[in-house]
């Protein structure tokens, strides 16, 4: 522990001339919180707080608040929290991910500029866990992440269901009137049951895994549900050890490293996880001042194979994958190909983690390696000349008959245009054209939402077409299947070829060779992109608008800011 004038209250004090006035003067507001100079003698512990009313994934804080500061008062600490942007990703528009960089500049600035040795980061939901730890990682204080955990599954007439892969599987079905407007009002009320976050393989659960895969959480906290109570002790576990992390090298940027971002990949093709989690590794790598290559991507995704048994990809939930072993199952099965030198946060390497794992799993949801599930990974970058800066492809949550071909392009040049025209009956549209979105990236206006699964058109739905090639420059939801090109980069708001596709065009598709191509001659494009002039939005006036306009990277840099990449990186 740091000695007396570097740790606690003490920590980063501003004294103008007199130090011992500051520190009086700091202590006389602390004590007016009812802490006693026994308790204000201690380290402080920092615990990055987010629930909100707009955020019901983290309904169960307060709880879990409780059980934090246990653990840390019972470890010698002082618990302090303090609320940073919470991101509940339902309830923002245009989407979450255009706060997600507030988020991160917010836990960053907070975490270093109040006196705390070391922070618990408790977040969940989709945006929180990536934002935290990019934060964390700039910040540069011990950290240690914990997450508020899925929600249990609920039940409809027998069957197990959960937010949101089956909330999507029932709409598809009421959109084609194969069930009844009552059904689906009462599936509404079934789906999302308990705190915690959405309960199958999504984005909030693979960040979970992913941020257990690179060792800046406790081993086996990733999939313990929202309310169970291990996931009390989980916390009070967290607190213990953001004590014991205090002046250790436990530093976000010790754990997140090369080496660890690349068994984070693998983490993530073996458990079938978000398209999303490529766009936050590549952000928090880039925290850390490394790259993270799509072509890299694709080379373990040719030797990682598909363990885990879970929607969208699978049959089974999150609760099911933490009874089963969890993310220390997995990274059991694929030990041999990942880096085990990689320290984690509680000062073990992930070797020594894995050795003092418990042995069993359960082969109904977590496979084994030499028996896997799919042999190849569930992600894979598609190049070409219509994605020069590569595109994401979750083959896993695909139809393979779809891999290899060609289609014509029917193009929507706006989500508005998508939504007033998909279900027009006069729309010219086939089972085997390629749906184009464009204008849908980070870019846009619309900030890079959660569009990119576009809806079957009503017509070919209820004839019952339930794939077909989606392309855009927007996201999918980690819940969602089907055979959708996304993140498509440069986008089009950026001047990308996709901004030029024009209705009728030919697109070649070949996953093999990892290749979507739009078959128009480079001349033709050229004169499409004279004609169209520039296609770059308005820059906001003023706010938070035009500070994401001026500053927001691609896809390929993980949608981070220019300004917020470290100086040596650029
Ligand atoms: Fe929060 Fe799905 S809505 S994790
Ligand atoms: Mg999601």
């Amino acid at each position: 522990m740091k000695n007396d004038d570097v740790h606690g209250l003490a920590n980063g004090l501003t004294n103008y001339g007199d130090r011992d006035f500051a520190l009086y003067l700091r202590r006389s507001f602390a004590r007016s919180m009812g802490y006693s100079n026994e308790m204000l003698a201690r380290p402080t512990v920092g615990i990055a707080y987010t629930p909100s009313g707009f955020n019901n994934c983290h309904r169960h804080f307060p709880e879990l608040l409780d059980a934090v500061k246990r653990g840390v008062i019972a470890a010698g600490g002082l618990p302090l929290e303090f609320p940073t942007v919470s991101l509940g990703e339902v309830f923002l528009s245009p989407t979450s991910l255009r706060f997600r960089n507030l988020m991160a500049m917010d836990t960053e600035e907070m975490i270093r500029a109040q006196p705390m040795d070391s922070v618990v980061l408790m977040g969940g939901c989709d945006k929180t866990v990536p934002a935290q730890l990019m934060g964390a990682m700039s910040a540069g204080r011990p950290a240690i992440q914990l997450v508020g955990g899925p929600m249990m599954t609920g039940r409809h007439q027998g069957e197990r269901l959960g937010a949101c892969t089956d909330c999507r599987r029932f709409w598809s079905k009421y959109r084609a009137t194969e069930i009844d407007k009552v059904t689906i009002d009462k599936i509404e009320g079934r789906l999302s049951t308990t705190s915690g976050t959405c309960a199958v393989m999504g984005t909030a659960s693979t960040m979970a895994c992913l941020a257990e895969a690179l060792g800046m959480m406790l081993p086996g906290t990733a999939a313990i549900p929202a309310v169970h109570a291990d996931r009390l002790r989980a916390a009070e576990a967290s607190g213990i050890a953001a004590v014991q992390m205090i002046g250790s090298n436990r530093t976000p940027g010790n754990i997140i490293t090369a080496k660890s971002l690349e068994n984070a990949l693998q983490v993530l093709l073996a458990i079938g996880g978000s398209t999303n989690a490529i766009i936050h590794l590549a952000a928090i790598a880039g925290r850390a001042g490394l790259p993270m290559s799509l072509d890299r991507l694709n080379e373990l995704s040719d030797t990682t194979p598909v363990l885990v048994n879970l929607k969208p990809t699978g049959d089974n939930y999150m609760e099911d994958f933490f009874a089963g072993g969890g993310v220390g199952a997995v990274m059991r099965e694929l030990k041999n190909d990942l880096h085990l030198d990689c320290l984690t946060v509680t000062g073990e390497t992930l070797g020594e983690r894995l050795a003092a794992d418990e042995e069993w799993v359960d082969r109904s949801i977590i496979a084994a390696y030499d028996r896997p599930i799919e042999p190849v990974g569930g992600l894979v970058a598609l190049f070409g000349s219509l994605a020069p800066g590569g595109a994401i492809l979750k083959r896993s949550a695909a139809d393979e008959r779809l891999f290899e071909g060609e289609g014509r392009a029917v193009v929507f040049d706006s989500l508005a245009d998508l939504a007033a025209r998909i279900d027009d009956p006069d729309l010219d549209v086939q089972a085997n054209d390629y749906l184009v979105l464009q204008n849908a990236g980070p870019f846009s206006a619309s900030c890079m939402p959660e569009a990119g699964y576009l809806p079957i058109p009503k017509k070919l739905a209820q004839q019952g077409v339930k794939d077909m090639v989606r392309l855009s420059d927007a996201r999918m939801s980690g819940t969602a299947f089907g055979t959708v090109i996304l993140h498509v980069t440069p986008d089009s708001a950026s001047g990308g070829p996709l901004a030029f596709v024009r209705n009728g065009d030919r697109i070649r598709l070949s996953v093999k060779q990892r290749r979507i191509d739009l078959l128009v001659e480079p001349a033709e494009l050229e004169r499409r992109r004279a004609a169209k002039g520039s296609v770059v939005p308005p820059v906001p006036e003023r706010g938070y608008g035009r500070l994401y306009a001026e500053q927001i990277l691609g896809a390929d840099e993980g949608c981070d800011f220019r300004f917020l990449k470290p100086v040596a990186a650029e």
